[in-house]
């Protein structure tokens, strides 16, 4: 039977967001003995990330990296209130990794203040992340999952803290020019339909861009990987675990060899894109996923992703009805579902 189907939510999300309001630092009070987390030994360096950048990075478990962002670009300050926005883009390639941002003023967001990861002490409340204007989901629930933030670029200095409570490797990109960014079509769905014992389609929209015409996409990197019977998903917020995460680029790139294929944008007809996947096997479960890239500044964002089983079935054998039986020799995937749904009615009608 052909399964068809989405893989459960978006593949980005808005986590929560937290504004906390702290009283202005006094002008006698010394940063380094305020911001003394910033110094902690599993506490890295402090450093900037430019527009547009993407930076990927291991990261050690109970430790923070430091980044800083500047956007002094008069363009992108004087662009109209609704788009004038700025892209945080935090992606695991392996592990779990949490994103804590604060405008404007140091200190860095202190993630120990909210988290602690020593048994017998395990606490996780956002409500106590000091120096954190907004944070991922740090309660576990999306351990695995991306946090994709577009916020008001209302202050031209962003600090930035990636936590990590295990051992994992991310990326990060800053993107004030958010009409050069790709955004999956339909929120990142795909669709498969089985055509033939070794062949599946793949089917989805394309991305589009906002605001529109600073950038378009120029082509799709398809992923295609067959799953183990033990391969299974932490929860449909999650796609598919922290140690093989399929909806992020660098996850996807880490957990396969290479892409299955590439497709030109311009192979899309009407905003709908597929690409037919040959060498399937019978019986077993595939995740497939889509990244888009973009034209301008090369940025890609990956669709959410979907795990199919193949059940290629021919009925060689129907019952003493002869029109099942040329159905049952022609048929695969969706007819094979309609014969037992007719099977079914014979035995109820029959
Ligand atoms: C994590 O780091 C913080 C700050 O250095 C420290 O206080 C805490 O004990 C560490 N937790 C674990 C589990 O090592
Ligand atoms: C995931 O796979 C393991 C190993 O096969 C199995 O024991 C476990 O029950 C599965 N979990 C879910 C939620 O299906
Ligand atoms: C994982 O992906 C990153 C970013 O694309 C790449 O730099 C790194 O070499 C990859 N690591 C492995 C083990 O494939
Ligand atoms: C798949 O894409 C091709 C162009 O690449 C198009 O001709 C064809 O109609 C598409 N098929 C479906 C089912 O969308």
């Amino acid at each position: 039977m052909a399964v068809s189907g989405r893989a459960g939510s978006v593949s980005q999300h808005l986590a929560c967001l937290i504004l906390l309001a702290f009283s202005p630092l006094a002008p006698a009070q010394d940063l380094s003995s305020v911001c003394e987390h910033e110094d902690y030994p599993n506490v890295g360096d402090r450093l900037e990330i430019r527009d547009g950048e993407t930076v990927y990075r291991d990261i050690r478990p109970n430790n923070t990296h430091l980044w800083f962002y500047k956007n002094e670009d008069v363009i992108t300050m004087n662009q109209p209130d609704q788009y004038r926005k700025v892209i945080i883009n935090l992606e695991p390639c392996r592990g779990v990794v949490y994103l804590f941002v604060r405008k404007t003023r140091r200190c860095y967001p202190n993630p120990y203040s909210c988290i602690d990861t020593r048994p017998g002490f395990e606490r996780r409340d956002a409500a106590l992340c000091r120096w954190t204007h907004f944070l991922s989901e740090i309660d576990g629930s999306r351990d695995g999952s991306p946090t994709f933030f577009e916020v008001p670029l209302s202050s031209t200095k962003h600090f930035i803290a990636v936590y990590s409570p295990d051992n994992s490797a991310y990326t990060l990109t800053i993107l004030a020019d958010i009409g050069r960014f790709p955004r999956p079509g339909s929120n990142g769905r795909l669709t498969a339909r089985q055509l033939s014992e070794l062949q599946v389609q793949l089917s989805w929209d394309a991305a589009g861009f906002i605001p529109e015409g600073v950038a378009e996409a120029k082509q799709y990197w398809v992923y295609s990987s067959m799953l183990l019977e033990s391969d299974n998903r932490t929860n449909m917020a999650v796609f598919l675990r922290p140690d093989k995460i399929m909806n992020t680029v660098c996850g996807l790139q880490n957990n396969t060899d290479r892409q299955y294929t590439i497709v030109p944008a311009d192979q899309c007809s009407n905003g709908k894109c597929n690409v037919t996947i040959d060498g399937v096997l019978t019986d077993k479960r595939y995740v497939f996923n889509v990244v888009a890239e973009s034209t301008t500044g090369s940025h890609r964002m990956a669709y959410a992703g979907l795990i199919m089983r193949t059940d290629w079935e021919v009925i060689r054998q129907a019952a003493s009805d002869r029109t099942l039986r040329v159905v049952g020799a022609v048929s695969g995937s969706v007819l094979g579902m309609v014969i037992i749904i007719y099977f079914l009615m014979l035995k109820l009608y029959g």
